[in-house]
């Protein structure tokens, strides 16, 4: 999921140089603020919030005083994070226990609009799912072998049309089956969301609203429980 993925891109900077994309995500994992997934931080609000908007996303404001954890501590928040392979009922599920509703989690997940996965992420849903355009499935087998580890770590934009640009793209291509994994694709497969990613697809300023309201919800979040909390003076460093 997104906060640790941003994470770990910032220890494993990617080759995406290209279009900068790169330098975006590491300015916002720069500090300790980033390290705990559900709650957003400090840090990590003003980073996505500028990366969305170098992007053309929308902007939102960023609550002061957040709970952060005491630690960077991974593990975790790892064990709640959904996987590609979920369905729409385990997304929910996922999401429901962090009281985001179906409606956040299909907004949130929005933000694949930009940025790439690896092969490993989307093999079984190009090769062996049912729900997809064939020739959707074609283009991306070409960089995506079938047999693992071949190509594991190639990437893929999640947005075949305008990768790096926060926009509504993400919903049409759900709508014309062209969704990266599997997860994605959940949300349009003749389930209970069809109808709002059928909404998002064509309704920007309806998108950006719900996506703003979902992620002022996720970033005020506590921690996972078991992790120590205080409300950090500095967001770069733990109380001392
Ligand atoms: C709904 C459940 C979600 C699942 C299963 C999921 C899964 C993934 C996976 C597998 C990747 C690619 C990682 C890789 O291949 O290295 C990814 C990337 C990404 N995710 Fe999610 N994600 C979810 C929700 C979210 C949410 C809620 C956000 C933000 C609000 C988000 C933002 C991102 C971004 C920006 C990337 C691209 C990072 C990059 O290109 O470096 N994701 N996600
Ligand atoms: C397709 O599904 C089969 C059966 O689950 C599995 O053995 C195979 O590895 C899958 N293929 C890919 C490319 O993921």
């Amino acid at each position: 999921m997104p906060w640790r993925r941003l994470l770990r891109r910032h220890h494993r900077p990617r080759s995406t140089g290209r279009h900068g994309y790169g330098t975006y995500i590491q300015s916002m994992t720069v500090g300790t603020c980033t390290a705990v997934f559900w709650s957003l931080t400090m840090l990590g609000l003003i980073g996505i919030r500028t990366l969305f908007l170098q992007l053309g996303g929308p902007s939102w404001p960023v609550p002061l005083g957040q709970r952060d954890s005491t630690t960077a501590s991974l593990n975790a928040a790892n064990s709640d994070i959904p996987t590609p392979d979920y369905n729409l009922d385990q997304l929910i599920a996922a999401f429901n226990k962090h009281q985001l509703s179906p409606r956040d989690m299909t907004a949130l997940s929005g933000a694949h609009t930009i940025g790439y996965s690896q092969c490993l992420n989307f093999r079984d849903h190009i090769y062996n799912g049912t729900n997809i355009d064939p020739v959707f499935a074609t283009l991306r087998k070409r960089t995506c072998p079938a047999q693992a580890p071949n190509g594991d770590t190639n990437l893929a934009p999640f947005d075949v049309q305008t990768a790096l640009v926060f926009d509504i793209a993400y919903y049409s291509n759900l709508v014309t089956k062209r969704g990266l994994l599997n997860s994605d694709q959940e949300l349009f497969n003749g389930g209970s969301q069809d109808a709002l990613v059928s909404q998002y697809a064509t309704n920007p300023a309806l998108f950006a609203t719900d996506f703003v309201a979902a992620i002022i919800k996720m970033s005020n979040l506590s921690p996972p429980p078991g992790i120590p909390t205080e409300i950090r003076r500095n967001c770069r460093v733990v109380n001392s």
